[in-house]
């Protein structure tokens, strides 16, 4: 319960509350810790910004400060917002950074002015020349403001939902998936959150997996996520040697089965930590949707031995390990059955960190249809208030758990 300590305290000691975000993080074996060396465990959400639009979503029906001010009142500590690397591109290939109403426009076409008029409505510090970027760092400014961090999530290089196998982002070399620009979007991205105060880390990518059209990419397998996986990071921590770097697997970010043991990933390359000159920036993230188990012991071994190893003392590679993305319909109760029941228990045991997917109620645009129902999202529609008490009530738990 470090966090309601500093909050209690910090009414009498306000420099204490000033101290808030001591940066830069780094791990010792398998935890993170903040600068003073105490432990710090994600526990918080997914913001979606990688979408069509390439904007945070939610704005169109709520204020920035009202939708962190949400995350604040579950005393989350961590946002995983999401960008896609074509952002990066139009700023780099395209004449700069798009503005808010051309992106509305060109994403949701004749509707697209009516939607800008009501992220204004409900976010006046906008305008008519502020660009999709400037909204990322409104974003990061206000987590930072209610004391929250940022981890940012390359999660597309095409804005667009994510993940299938036949969208084109699956895979290095896939239709819209170009290593360069892949990395130049990252650091990119690396150096510009330099300006975010409360910036803690970065995730390369979002779920790996297995074009269904193999032409253009490069071989799926381990020894090619090593070689570009390897390259990004080292762009990234050159670029910003302070942030965290998180490594996704394979199978859409199931998999990280031979990174705890060094293990021969082909041609007799191993990942060794003692490799890197940045060792102690490096973690393991991991992603779960078996949604239907009806058994949590198999999650239980399935998580282990894909990936949460690395946080056990025998690992050869010990590092921490991160559940970035989990979820389920809040339409029901979802929240009561196996495998919310089961994460809720198994993720704080093993003080691990965890964001969960999704705070939304509805997006701007997902799979080209407008205004999208979200009923994984944490939200109602029209991201006024909780959609379902008793999940929240249940995330509340996790959540409290996690802090123990
Ligand atoms: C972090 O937590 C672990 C487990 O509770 C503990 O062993 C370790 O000493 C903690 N580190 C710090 C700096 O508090
Ligand atoms: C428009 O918005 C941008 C970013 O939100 C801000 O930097 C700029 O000062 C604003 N311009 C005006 C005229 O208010
Ligand atoms: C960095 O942040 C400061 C303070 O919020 C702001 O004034 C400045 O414009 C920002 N710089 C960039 C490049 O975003
Ligand atoms: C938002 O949605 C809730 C629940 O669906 C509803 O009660 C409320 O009236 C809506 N608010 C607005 C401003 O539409």
């Amino acid at each position: 319960m470090r966090l309601l300590k500093v909050l209690s305290c910090a009414a009498t000691f306000p420099a204490l509350l000033a101290a808030f975000p001591n940066v830069p993080f780094k791990t010792s074996n398998r935890w993170v810790v903040d600068s003073t060396g105490a432990n710090f465990t994600y526990i918080g959400v997914n913001w979606p910004g990688a979408g069509d639009v390439m904007i945070p979503e939610g704005l169109q029906y709520a204020s920035i400060e009202s939708i962190v001010s949400k995350i604040k009142s579950l005393k989350m500590n961590v946002v995983r917002l999401t960008f896609a690397i074509e952002m990066i591109d139009d700023i780099k290939d395209n004449g700069g950074d798009v503005t808010l109403q051309s992106a509305f426009s060109k994403a949701l076409g004749s509707d697209g002015n009516t939607v800008y008029q009501q992220v204004l409505r409900n976010n006046p510090q906008f305008n008519s020349s502020t660009t999709r970027l400037q909204v990322f760092d409104a974003v990061a400014a206000e987590l930072a403001k209610q004391g929250i961090y940022v981890h940012l999530d390359n999660h597309m290089s095409k804005g667009a939902w994510c993940c299938s196998t036949n969208d084109g982002n699956a895979w290095f070399g896939d239709t819209y998936f170009n290593t360069e620009k892949w990395k130049r979007g990252l650091q990119y991205m690396a150096e510009h959150s330099k300006n975010w105060s409360s910036m803690i880390s970065i995730g390369l990518r979002n779920e790996f997996r297995k074009p269904d059209i193999t032409g253009s990419s490069l071989a799926y397998n381990w020894q090619t996520w090593y070689t570009q996986v390897v390259a990004a990071a080292n762009v990234v921590n050159a670029a910003n040697p302070d942030i965290l770097i998180h490594l996704s697997g394979l199978d859409f970010d199931t998999k990280l089965t031979p990174i705890p043991g060094a293990d021969d990933l082909g041609g007799g390359q191993r990942f060794q930590l003692s490799s890197f000159n940045y060792a102690n920036k490096l973690v393991l993230e991991l992603h779960n949707y078996q949604t239907s188990a009806t058994n949590c012991d198999s999650i239980k071994n399935g998580l282990w031995n894909n990936g949460f190893k690395a946080l056990d003392a025998a690992a050869k590679n010990r590092m921490p390990v991160v559940l970035t993305e989990f979820g389920f319909s809040q339409a029901d109760n979802s929240y009561n059955r196996v495998y919310a029941s089961c994460l809720r228990r198994i993720i704080p045991e093993w003080d691990a960190g965890w964001t969960v997917w999704v705070l939304a109620g509805s997006y701007y645009i997902r799979s080209g249809r407008q205004d999208y129902e979200e009923t994984w999202g944490l939200l109602n529609h029209n991201w006024t208030g909780w959609r379902n008490t008793n999940a929240i009530a249940a995330l509340q738990q996790m959540i409290d758990a996690s802090y123990r």
